[in-house]
């Protein structure tokens, strides 16, 4: 992988920079800026090597349509507080736009594109306009790690077209994750949690064979509950996966990892109820698993009391209601803690991770 860093001479130079500008948007203000503030190092980086830059990035999933409310312009505007530099937003089509004309006035130094999911083209990966939009700048710089798993125009086929670089953001991400791969410390544990096992079944398939425990939480436990002969009322839970579950923990066994799964939950009858905490066989039909309970979360704490490295993908219940928060709530200040103390080296990723949770 070639560094942004490494790379000199970049004076002049039209470097177009893909960010993860997806930041939680309520009532026409940014919630959290965090992404933001993340990726200022690579704009000083490169203003002060006087390249010029053009900003690509999505929020939401339009799916090919102009929503004025998945507008960037919002985000480009904070951008250019934070920098206190003049930012110029661009809505016009992408094919209209040339590398002459983008920076014909001398003083510009950073374009900002709109949203690049407006265009169908950028989630069908579509090799055309990945190439029209290579031919706005001299190269590419992938600052956008948490959708850097996307196969899509400006973040994977553009790199075809024009030398293509990691971004300081991604540099330092791709270090953190050395540590829970090739310089691992032990004994390792994954928690994963979210809605979905298929959608993580590669992940965690990879993943047994390097870990010691293996603690699934969130709506995918539903699912090892349900297959575990457990009721779990009116739950989230993922269809004709019961191949897959048996295959986790029949892997599981051959690499002497041990799968955790709840052995308590919080309940609800609808998601804005009152939360009840009951043990696995009385949850009841009408019910719906929103959060582990008081045991398991004592359980989990005791494991990442004595594990080296914690990686953690996905909350642990429906966290967005402050009454279903607990589970993900006490994982984080557990791992918090242990960090503080410099006794672990922890990873928390994934689309929940940033999230604002009053
Ligand atoms: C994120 O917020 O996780 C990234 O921006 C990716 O978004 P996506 O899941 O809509 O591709």
């Amino acid at each position: 992988m070639k560094y942004i860093r490494d790379k000199k001479e970049l004076d002049g130079k039209i470097v177009i920079l893909r960010l993860d500008l997806n930041v939680p948007i309520k009532n026409g203000k940014i919630v959290d800026e965090t992404r933001i503030n993340k990726i200022l190092p690579i704009f000083n980086h490169l203003i002060e090597r006087k390249s010029k830059i053009i900003v690509i990035s999505h929020i939401g999933r339009p799916k090919g349509r102009i929503l004025e409310n998945l507008s960037l312009e919002i985000i480009c505007k904070c951008l250019e507080t934070k920098l206190q530099k003049k930012i110029k937003f661009i809505k016009e089509n992408i094919y209209d736009l040339t590398k002459i004309n983008l920076f014909e006035n001398f003083v510009d130094q950073i374009i900002f594109l709109e949203n690049i999911r407006f265009y169908k083209e950028e989630e069908e990966n579509d090799n055309n306009f990945a190439k029209q939009l290579a031919s706005l700048g001299d190269l590419f710089v992938n600052d956008a790690f948490s959708c850097s798993h996307r196969n899509h125009a400006s973040v994977s086929e553009i790199a075809k077209f024009i030398p293509s670089y990691a971004g300081l953001q991604l540099e330092t991400e791709i270090n953190a994750l050395r540590k829970v791969t090739i310089e691992i410390k032990k004994p390792v544990t994954c928690i994963i949690g979210g809605s979905k096992i298929s959608t993580k079944i590669q992940v965690i398939k990879n993943l047994i064979p390097k870990f010691d425990n293996f603690i699934i939480v969130g709506g995918m436990a539903n699912n090892i509950l349900k297959y575990k002969g457990h009721p779990i009322g009116k739950s989230i839970q993922e269809k004709n996966c019961d191949k897959t579950i048996s295959d986790i923990f029949k892997l599981s066994k051959n690499h002497s990892c041990s799968v955790i799964y709840p052995n308590d939950v919080v309940v609800g009858k609808t998601m804005e109820d009152n939360p009840k905490i009951k043990e696995l066989h009385e949850v009841n039909n009408d019910e719906i698993i929103l959060d582990i309970g008081p045991k398991t979360i004592e359980r989990i704490s005791n494991i990442i009391e004595t594990s080296k490295t914690i990686l953690w993908n996905g909350p642990a219940g429906y966290f967005e209601n402050s009454n279903f928060a607990r589970g993900s709530f006490e994982i984080g200040k557990k791992i918090a803690e242990k960090n503080k103390l410099n006794e672990i080296f922890s990873v928390v990723g994934g689309g929940d991770t940033w999230r604002n949770n009053k």
